[in-house]
C-alpha cells in the first residue's frame, strides 16, 4: 500500500477507487477522501494525486484542475488574532 497523503492517511488505492467510482477533479477527491486537508494543506500530496488522476483518466496535467484556493478576504494582522481582547 502506497500512502499518498501522509497527513490524512490516504493511499493510492483509495484514490484509484474514488476515481473508478467517478471522481474527476482534485476537489472531488479532496471532498471524498480529505486528501490535502491536513496540516501541510496538500503541499506534497496534491501534486502526486494530480499525477494519479491524470494517469487514470487519460487527462493531461494541464487538464487536471488544481484545487480552488481560498485566501483571506481581508488581510488580518497575526497580532490581532493572537492578542488579548482589550484592543
Ligand atoms: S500530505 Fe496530504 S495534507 Fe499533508
Amino acid at each position: 500500500m502506497t500512502i499518498i497523503c501522509r497527513c490524512e492517511d490516504v493511499s493510492e488505492e483509495e484514490i484509484m477507487k474514488a476515481i473508478e467510482e467517478g471522481c474527476r477533479t482534485l476537489d472531488e477527491l479532496k471532498h471524498r477522501l480529505r486528501l490535502g486537508m491536513g496540516p501541510c494543506q496538500g503541499r506534497t500530496c496534491l501534486p502526486l494525486a494530480a499525477r494519479i488522476l491524470a494517469r487514470e483518466t487519460g487527462q493531461t496535467m494541464a487538464d487536471v484542475q488544481m484545487q480552488t484556493s481560498r485566501p483571506p478576504a481581508v488581510p488580518v494582522a497575526l497580532g490581532l488574532l493572537a492578542g488579548d481582547s482589550r484592543d
